[in-house]
């Protein structure tokens, strides 16, 4: 239980009491705004006068996914890899990126290194335009982000198993199972246990075992935690919500503290340049090119066995540049995460007819299911006013402490994922929603407005994913998160966040140029399951505040407040309030062709010999997790598998995807260059949507 003696100790005892609160390497750490004794290592950074003409494999997109790739594929000193990165290195903002806390405070969304990308106007949502943050930058939103590392329930991850699996590339989806994807994580980190001292406030639990030790992305806790930390779990056990003795080994119902990207050697944020790239020495074999937009993906003039052969690619620094060709004797990887992929398909001519007619854009590969089946994570939340110590007012302080290596590295981390019986108080209410959804799915009527497509491979992927929810997700995963948000001076809030969306969008473009921002149409809420989900956990949440120690740390509640009581009042509260949790994705699903698939289970584009997609984009149905853990661990597993494919191979490696034979050539194909064709018109859209509120972060993930 909390002590109010604990939390009325002042920052200055707590920093004399424990000597972890003296910060261990400042002087290290300080050399690093004084560019002094840690030089700005270029680690394999190229110009585009140095780049080859040729590369193994090209990435396409330097973000979470693709720098991942980029390391593993070149780990054997052999194999040539050129990332090609739209953002800029990020090397003028280290102090930003590494301290975590500053993400809260001194936050790049809304900088040059955010995309800052807006949805259309959201009917289900108060006809408000969501922002959607991205991370433009090399790390991609693993620089930008909020840090947790969460893994999803094993069922999710066998649910999409079971979707891809009817495609007769079974070598291939029998890596998209919760043991597999449970092994990818593990290897993709080295966890350390918490301090002792972050241990005596917030009570963490956790099983080491869970947990991979040699992996290059670090993972543990921050080193402090704000005291009122140690009100979480007892206040979620008070109100029913046991804590998890373990959250990371395929169960993360109930009560815990995440584990965080962070280097518990100097408390940096540790992410995909970070652990992948800088942690290594610089490689011949690896080239990485900064402000490098990948305008479109080139095809051979031959194709193979019907499917087109990508050459290279083409990229620019921005819309006025002359773009420039570099070609690909393997692979193009396309990496560019939930909105990069897509739209860089899209512009290349890979997608829906109708949408490619539309932009003016020649048809190559006619794929109805690109920038299908988007899916996301909504969140709102209930706030009260508090006198008591938060991450704000200590940051505000200016104190030495406030300044400490160990007190920037507090971020939120308190969270739990809960279940349906939890959020409709018992299992029969529960058991209600699920078959007025299930009624639904059987009922074209009512099912057909709800997708953004008349394809019918499209509508089939639509029914299968929503079937796969309503059987396989729903009854047994967290539907909702609810996070301690502890940041803002003077405030607590206790955040809900829909995981398991029933709503889809989509994703199109209406230019052929890269550089102009594609259209995000989500549909939130557009299946009504999905506020009646939120509703009912906002009003857990205002519960919560009732039960010790909570209690008595909260003051009045100022928003929503006390005006909003009815579930009427709360939907439309919901409705007006919500903004993404930051997780998108599902706009490249793996799934069958014939079911709006975009790549099958080796992830290749289907129609393509040789063009895969390796990123957020990929998974089929959302799942109750920050996205970040398991597109480490799909990374981590894609690596391996396109140097040692699980077939028979010898030399060029031969696959069956959805009943197509696609071969990987070794040729290195030249219609890169001749295809080459400059792109013009359209503009810089992020010039024009980078004036969005930086502070619109200040409650996040
Ligand atoms: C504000 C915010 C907070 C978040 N908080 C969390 C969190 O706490 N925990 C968590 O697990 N997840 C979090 N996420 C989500 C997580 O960061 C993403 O899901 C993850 O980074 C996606 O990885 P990715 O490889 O798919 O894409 P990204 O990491 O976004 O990388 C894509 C990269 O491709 C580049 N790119 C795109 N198009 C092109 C092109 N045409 N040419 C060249 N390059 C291109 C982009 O610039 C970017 O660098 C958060 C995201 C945001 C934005
Ligand atoms: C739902 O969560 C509660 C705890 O809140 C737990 O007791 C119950 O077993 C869970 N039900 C299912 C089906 O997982
Ligand atoms: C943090 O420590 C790692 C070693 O684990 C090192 O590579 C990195 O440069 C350090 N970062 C800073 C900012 O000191
Ligand atoms: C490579 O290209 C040549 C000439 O176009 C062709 O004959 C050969 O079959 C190709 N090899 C592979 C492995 O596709």
């Amino acid at each position: 239980m909390l002590s109010t003696e604990l939390l009325a100790l002042t920052l200055a005892a707590l920093a004399a009491a424990n000597p972890v609160f003296a910060s261990t390497h400042p002087h290290e750490y300080r050399n690093v705004h004084n560019h002094g004794v840690y030089p700005i290592s270029p680690r394999n950074y190229i110009t585009p006068e140095t780049k080859r003409d040729s590369y193994d494999y090209i990435i396409a997109g330097g973000g979470l996914a693709g720098l991942v790739l980029a390391s593993r594929l070149t780990d054997d000193g052999k194999t040539t890899v050129l990332v090609l990165e739209a953002g800029d290195t990020g090397d003028d903002e280290k102090d930003k990126i590494n301290h975590p806390g500053l993400t809260y405070f001194t936050s790049l969304l809304g900088t040059k290194y955010d995309y800052a990308y807006k949805t259309v106007e959201q009917a289900g949502a108060g006809g408000r335009s969501i922002n959607w943050p991205r991370g433009k930058i090399l790390g991609g939103s693993s620089a930008v982000n909020g840090m947790y590392l969460v893994r999803p329930n094993s069922g999710e991850i066998d649910a999409w198993h079971d979707l891809i699996a009817d495609s007769s590339n079974k070598a291939y989806a029998d890596f998209w199972t919760w043991d597999k994807l449970y092994e990818s994580m593990k290897k993709s980190e080295n966890f350390a246990p918490p301090t002792d001292d972050a241990q005596k406030t917030a009570g963490m639990k956790y099983k080491t075992d869970s947990h991979g030790t040699s992996g290059r992305l670090h993972a543990t806790f921050p080193a402090y935690f704000v005291p009122m930390s140690s009100a979480w779990l007892p206040t979620l056990e008070a109100a029913g919500i046991p804590s998890s003795e373990d959250a990371y080994s395929g169960n993360n119902l109930g009560g815990f503290f995440s584990t965080m990207a962070i280097n518990p050697t100097n408390w940096t944020r540790s992410y995909a340049k970070s652990a992948y790239i800088d942690s290594l020495p610089p490689r011949d074999n690896l080239h990485i090119l900064a402000n490098a937009a990948v305008t479109k993906i080139l095809f051979a003039d031959n194709v193979q066995d019907g499917n087109q052969v990508a050459s290279g690619v083409q990229f620019a620094k921005d819309k006025d540049d002359t773009p420039q060709t570099v070609s690909a004797a393997k692979e193009v990887i396309l990496a560019g995460g939930a909105v990069g992929s897509p739209q860089m398909l899209l512009v290349s001519g890979v997608g829906p007819k109708d949408v490619l007619d539309s932009a003016n854009i020649p048809v190559k590969v006619n794929l109805p299911g690109v920038g299908q089946h988007l899916q996301d994570h909504l969140a709102t939340g209930i706030s009260w006013s508090t006198t008591a110590d938060t991450q704000g007012t200590i940051y505000d302080s200016g104190s030495d402490f406030s300044k400490s290596d160990e007190f920037l590295s507090f971020v939120n981390s308190g969270t739990s994922y809960v279940n349906g019986s939890f959020l409709f108080d018992g299992d029969a209410n529960f058991a209600n929603l699920l078959k007025e959804a299930k009624d639904i799915l059987g009922d074209n009527t009512k099912l057909e407005p709800l997708i953004p497509s008349k394809d019918s491979d499209v509508v089939a992927g639509y029914k299968a994913i929503y079937q796969a929810y309503v059987d396989k997700v729903l009854p047994s995963s967290g539907l909702v998160e609810i996070l301690f948000s502890i940041n803002s001076a003077g405030r607590i809030t206790i955040q809900a966040a829909l995981q398991t969306p029933l709503s889809q969008g989509r994703l199109t473009v209406n230019s052929a140029s890269i550089f102009d921002a594609p259209v995000l149409d989500p549909q939130y809420f557009s299946h009504p399951a999905d506020v009646v989900v939120l509703r009912q956990a906002l009003k857990h949440i205002r519960q919560l505040a009732t039960f010790s120690p909570l209690k008595e740390l909260v003051g009045d509640e100022v928003s929503p407040g006390k005006d909003v009581q009815s579930d009427a009042d709360f939907e439309t509260y919901v409705r007006n309030s919500v903004s993404t949790e930051f997780h998108p994705g599902c706009t490249c699903a793996m799934l069958p062709k014939e079911k709006g698939g975009v790549v099958d289970a080796s992830m290749k584009v289907y129609g393509t010999a040789n063009l895969r997609v390796i990123d957020g984009s990929v998974f089929p149905l959302s799942m109750s997790a920050h996205l970040m853990a398991p597109i480490y661990g799909m990374a981590e597993r894609a690596a391996e598998f396109i140097l040692n494919p699980p077939s028979t191979s010898t030399g060029s490696s031969t696959t069956t995807s959805g009943g197509t034979q696609t071969t990987t050539t070794n040729n290195d194909t030249k219609g890169g260059k001749n295809a080459a064709v400059s792109v013009s018109g359209g503009r810089a859209v992020w010039v024009a949507l980078a004036s969005v509120a930086a502070g619109a972060f200040l409650c996040a993930f």
